[in-house]
């Protein structure tokens, strides 16, 4: 996948991108990042890419020329059909099954966001997309655009080590993920639950769907509302939420 990414802060990518499985997937050819200074294609003498809003206010905005620019002449005619995303606190939620969507794309662009905000004509005539990463406002996109990097491309094909890590991971069906534990068997007197040891796969597997079940519904109700569950699924939420009201009582 081809990520290019449109900012006024390439420096900050630096750290993120070069570690760990995004720079595994990097060298493996499985992702690319492409960094764009957004500076660069802005033609005054100063370089100023933002400006005092019209009917006045705090802040400085995003101007356009610059950034309209800066995609159209990187990306040209590969501009057609390409998701153009602004990360924004204004845009929709960035979900799991977001990322999911975007992994599917050959070559994502991804606009960050200024502080004070972006001239409203970028939103409504050059993104195609604007996402959140969540309620709570950053100083900028960047750090937005590096959520959405990262949890797209651990989902690409070949970029995780199993492919099932990410069938299995919290959110991937819409349920949080059930406990994990390894060696020792005890530690300072805490121990692994006995179904885990006992090699009974079986056993295992309806324990872990009860736990992401007990999890979802105890600390994502919200979650639950949207899972897709399957018949027996269904069954074990009900009998816990029956197991639930009857100790609440
Ligand atoms: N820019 C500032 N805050 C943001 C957020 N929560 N999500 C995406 N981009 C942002």
């Amino acid at each position: 996948m081809l990520v290019h990414v449109f900012t006024l802060f390439p420096e900050m990518f630096q750290g993120p991108f070069q570690a760990s499985i995004l720079k595994r997937a990097q060298a493996g050819g499985l992702l690319e990042v492409r960094l764009h200074q957004v500076r660069d294609h802005a033609h005054d003498r100063h370089r100023i890419v933002d400006d005092a809003p019209y009917g006045g206010g705090p802040g400085m905005i995003l101007k356009p020329e610059p950034l309209f620019e800066a995609v159209e002449s990187v990306l040209g005619t590969a501009l057609r059909g390409m998701p153009v995303v602004l990360l924004s606190p204004q845009g929709r939620l960035f979900t799991q099954a977001e990322a999911q969507r975007l992994a599917r794309e050959p070559a994502v662009a991804l606009l960050c966001g200024h502080y004070g905000g972006v001239d409203e004509r970028i939103r409504e005539q050059l993104a195609t997309d604007e996402l959140s990463i969540g309620d709570y406002v950053l100083t900028g996109g960047e750090l937005a655009a590096m959520v959405v990097v990262d949890a797209v491309s651990r989902l690409l094909p070949g970029v995780l080590g199993s492919e099932e890590a990410a069938a299995q991971d919290s959110h991937a069906r819409g349920l949080l993920q059930y406990p994990q534990y390894t060696r020792p068997p005890v530690f300072r007197g805490w121990k692994v639950p006995e179904v885990l040891l006992s090699g009974d796969h079986g056993a295992v597997g309806r324990w872990r769907t009860v736990q992401s079940l007990r999890r979802t519904q105890e600390r994502r109700p919200d979650l639950l509302e949207r899972a897709s569950l399957t018949p027996e699924e269904r069954r074990l939420l009900d009998e816990l939420q029956a197991h639930r009201q009857q100790e609440e009582r």
